[in-house]
């Protein structure tokens, strides 16, 4: 088992370049389902649910080959319709997109339940009424889902959902490429990843328009061909990094991003009192003196996002002041609170709302990731805090972010992943070598 150990109170300084973002990159591998050629994949995350998203389609036929630094090549020619016996399928939520893949693809599909974090049900009522407006339904059979079109292929439709979910857009869209006719969502999701996602299509062949609002169309086509595509800079990874520069009172510059998604994450961190410097495609935080209380509402995009909900969470849990975050997304984003407990934050949550009092500062414990955003949380907390704080659950961490220790250690971070087996504790070497 690894663990992360993180001596805190440093101020992180310099610059980190962002990798790819993790969730355009999902959506994206699954679609190359539909494109039934070859397709190259350049600023791909070196992060596990990338990497098993890639796996999954080896297992079912496609050839994935390494074509140069988190570049790929994904021949999707020869793959089959049926993933219900792949174990992997279940330890990501992304695998969900495997459906309107296969579907769009093959008019069946039969797929295991996804997985994912843990933020309490995370039900697929809307992927599965939007599938129904092309003509096609969903059971579940023995385990698994199984998709099918019960009367002729699929057909374009109009669909509205009853929330703006970001699995169920994307998976209407890969359904409706190649849908017989037009297809529009209405009150579909507007985050960048939608719109990354879209470019992808359009570039195999595919006619959608009206990504980014929450009005898409979509003009079915024949077929679908490859392409050469560049995943979207991950905002939440660049969000997630600037929050632990305010946190330390460092000064960090994230680069290779694109400022206007990152747009309520850098005004709440200037509400809160940080320094923001922002170019064509870098932002510089800093902070001199301490932080103030601030109120976070999480909500779809352009909302506030609720991915960085755990980060802020840790950041308002040393500001000067008692700030208010309601959770606009899911049941329950909370879990990360037990933990940084531990850590003398003094968060009290009821329902979907937790009242944060800001402390001087956390002291260094022994805490545990239990979701991918609540691990980024308390390496933040961990940065900040004073001692040291072991983080158990990386693998966790690993889902999303790509060497997460070696990009802190090159801002200055007292931080090192070590393997917990019964033997003595064995660094492990950074990527960055
Ligand atoms: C995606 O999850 C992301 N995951 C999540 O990121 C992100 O938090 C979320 O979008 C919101 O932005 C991936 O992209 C792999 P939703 P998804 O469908 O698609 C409810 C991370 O940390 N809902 O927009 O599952 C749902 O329960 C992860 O990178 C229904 O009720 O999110 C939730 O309350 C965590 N019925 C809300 O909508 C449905 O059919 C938003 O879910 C679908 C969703």
């Amino acid at each position: 088992m690894k663990k992360i150990i993180i001596n805190g109170g440093r101020k992180l300084r310099g610059d980190i370049s962002v990798s790819g973002m993790k969730n355009a990159a999902l959506p994206i591998v699954f679609a190359t389902i539909l494109s039934g050629d070859e397709c190259i994949l350049e600023n791909l995350p070196d992060v596990t649910d990338v990497a098993l998203s890639l796996k999954i389609l080896e297992d079912m036929g496609a050839t994935v080959r390494t074509t140069g630094r988190n570049a790929v090549a994904v021949d999707t020619s020869r793959i089959g319709g049926d993933v219900s016996d792949s174990p992997l399928v279940g330890r990501l939520r992304a695998s969900t997109y495997l459906l309107g893949a296969l579907l769009g693809r093959f008019g069946e599909a039969l797929v295991g339940f996804s997985g994912g974090c843990d933020f309490g049900v995370r039900p697929i009522d809307q992927h599965i009424k939007g599938f129904q407006a092309l003509g096609a339904e969903v059971r579940i059979e023995n385990g698994c889902n199984h998709a099918f079109c019960p009367h002729g292929g699929l057909h374009g439709g109009s669909v509205y959902l009853d929330i703006a979910s970001v699995g169920a857009t994307i998976n209407v869209m890969l359904a409706a490429v190649t849908a017989a006719g037009k297809t529009t969502i209405d009150n579909a999701a507007r985050e960048p990843h939608i719109v990354d996602l879209a470019n992808f299509l359009n570039m195999c062949g595919a006619r959608i328009s009206g990504a980014g609002t929450s009005f898409i169309k979509i003009t079915g086509v024949e077929k679908l061909h490859g392409c050469s595509y560049t995943i979207i800079p991950d905002m939440i990874e660049a969000g997630t990094y600037m929050v632990a520069a305010a946190a330390t009172g460092g000064r960090v510059t994230v680069r290779g991003v694109i400022p206007k998604h990152m747009e309520t994450v850098t005004a709440k961190l200037q509400e809160m009192g940080a320094g923001i410097d922002e170019k064509d495609d870098a932002i510089t935080v800093s902070r001199s003196s301490r932080l103030t209380r601030a109120n976070i509402k999480t909500y779809f995009y352009p909302g506030f996002p609720t991915d960085m909900h755990p980060q802020f969470g840790a950041l308002l849990a040393t500001a000067e002041g008692t700030s208010i975050i309601t959770e606009g997304v899911f049941d329950n984003r909370f879990r990360y609170v037990d933990e940084l407990a531990k850590m003398n934050a003094d968060i009290k949550v009821e329902g979907r709302t937790a009242t944060v009092i800001g402390r001087e500062r956390l002291t260094g414990a022994p805490v545990k990731a239990v979701d991918l955003r609540a691990g980024a949380a308390l390496i933040i907390a961990g940065l900040a805090a004073e001692g040291t704080t072991e983080i158990s659950g990386v693998e966790t961490i690993e889902r999303g972010y790509d060497d997460i220790v070696g990009k802190l250690r090159g801002l200055g971070a007292d931080i090192r992943m070590i393997e917990c087996e019964n033997e003595p504790e064995k660094e492990t070497p950074d990527k960055a070598g």
